[in-house]
């Protein structure tokens, strides 16, 4: 992690005015000073590690604050506003709600959410026939390992069958069955305890085959699968897998023929596969989930963020078997699920999405933004290690010049510098900078913000020999 701390105090920058990008004033603007502390002194400190922008509006593509910045946004908040932000469609939606005076319904059966599944599994593969909402990613992810355990008990009719299998350092969220899968061992400690019922396999970096092709991925899961079978692991008492769709600090997608046999692996076992596309889903990667770049056919999805461009909604969709089991009929009790406003935008996303063609927008403008990221790695083979991602998701890691090590240092000075510039993009605190801007982004902005980056990649470089 980056010791490097932003400036909080404004810095003069020179300023910037371009069709996309506006900066007049000092960075942070003196104006939004005040917000900044005060967001620090009645919250935690949320701000470690958060580009110290105070957001007053956000259009489309173009982040704004109160003293007149305006922003190119490579980071949809965070993986959020896939349709652009304060989408017209999506607005419309929401005032129609409100103006219908009807603002929560609980489990009842409303309009809203009843459209909005009803589109959802439309636009979803043929195997989500049925889908539980709710407002957080990480509730979604919670569902998807009860069901999962609940199948295995009850479908399978095992009451052992309730371990699962996740990966080390996936997300799934922050409650207690999510931490359990990410298998943090700062954050297990806090809790004093690691699930037992939960195996991590180790993730299949792409470095791990030094660059041979050849590699044999398949060999590498089973190898794996042994290691944890000798940590106590039976298979006959697995239920489910619980994947992230790529791992996300870095867009690190699974060597397919990895992830094939995986599948291979749980079909022969009975063990069902949840793919979390939290992150990934609704057309980011330049297809509408995920999974689909891996020829898999899993059991769950769990989607949320792009689904709705804006208001708080998640879901869990997939076989009709598994979310019809009775064990959960009346179990689901979550206040604000299926929310009638959060529905109604998430409709509107949808045929949003569809009627623009964003997830084939995507992959045509990640073809652009690919095109500048390959370029910039050519031109700085000692700094950046890789470019991975996909559409219009990526990650640009760095390593160290001088010892070839990953570099987190570096990526925060980017961040800032390029903040400075009016220029937002995703920092993880750690060797990698990612970039998801709205799919509806317009290419010129696009080519505009990786501009912007290699800009502050060179001026970093000329200003820091240690760098060079
Ligand atoms: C892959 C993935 N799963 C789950 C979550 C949790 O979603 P939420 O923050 O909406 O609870 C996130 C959030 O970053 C995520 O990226």
């Amino acid at each position: 992690m980056s010791s490097y701390q932003f400036h909080l105090t404004p810095q003069k920058v020179p300023h910037v005015k371009t069709k996309f990008r506006t900066i007049k004033t000092k960075i942070p603007a003196p104006e939004t000073l005040s917000l900044i502390q005060e967001t620090k002194k009645y919250g935690p400190n949320l701000m470690h590690g958060q580009l110290p922008v105070a957001w007053n509006k956000a259009i489309d593509f173009n982040v704004f604050d109160k003293a007149g910045n305006k922003w190119i946004d490579f980071t949809s908040t965070i993986f959020v506003a896939n349709a652009g932000h304060a989408n017209p469609r999506i607005k419309k939606a929401i005032k129609d709600q409100l103006d219908s005076d009807l603002l929560h319904s609980y489990n009842y059966p409303t309009e809203p959410r009843v459209k909005f599944l009803k589109k959802l599994l439309q636009m979803s593969p043929s195997f989500c026939e049925k889908g539980l909402l709710f407002s957080a990613g990480t509730e979604s992810t919670e569902a998807a390992i009860q069901l999962m355990k609940m199948y295995g008990q009850h479908k399978l009719k095992d009451k052992a069958r309730i371990d699962i299998i996740s990966f080390q350092g996936n997300m799934h969220g922050i409650t207690m069955g999510a931490e359990m899968m990410k298998g943090n061992p700062k954050i297990l400690e806090v809790y004093g305890f690691s699930d037992p019922h939960v195996y991590r396999l180790l993730f299949p970096y792409p470095w791990e085959s030094g660059g041979d092709k050849k590699y044999d991925w398949k060999a590498r899961f089973y190898k794996d699968i042994e290691n944890l079978k000798k940590k106590g692991m039976r298979i006959n008492k697995v239920c489910g897998f619980m994947i992230e769709a790529y791992q996300g600090w870095g867009a690190l997608f699974y060597p397919k023929t990895y992830i094939q046999e995986l599948e291979k692996f749980a079909k022969k076992n009975k063990i069902l596969i949840t793919i979390d596309e939290i992150q990934g889903c609704c057309g980011r990667t330049g297809k509408m989930f995920v999974f689909e770049h891996y020829g898999i056919k899993p059991d769950l999805l769990c989607v949320g963020k792009g689904l709705s461009s804006s208001l708080p909604l998640s879901a869990v969709i997939g076989r009709k078997d598994i979310l019809n089991l009775p064990e959960i009929s009346g179990s689901w009790h979550s206040t604000h699920s299926g929310n009638p406003v959060c529905c109604a935008a998430g409709l509107a996303n949808l045929e949003e999405i569809e009627a623009r063609n964003l997830v084939k927008e995507s992959a045509r403008k990640g073809k652009i933004l690919f095109g500048g990221l390959d370029d910039m790695k050519k031109k700085y083979p000692k700094l950046i290690s890789h470019i991975f991602g996909s559409g219009l998701l990526a990650a640009i890691l760095f390593k160290h010049p001088k010892t070839g090590q990953p570099e987190s240092e570096f990526p925060t000075r980017v961040c800032e510098l390029a903040m400075q510039k009016g220029l937002l993009m995703v920092h993880t605190g750690r060797e990698s900078i990612k970039i998801a801007p709205p799919l509806t982004i317009h290419d010129a902005a696009l080519r505009e913000g990786l501009k912007v980056l290699e800009e502050s990649i060179e001026e970093i470089i000329q200003e820091e020999s240690s760098y060079r």
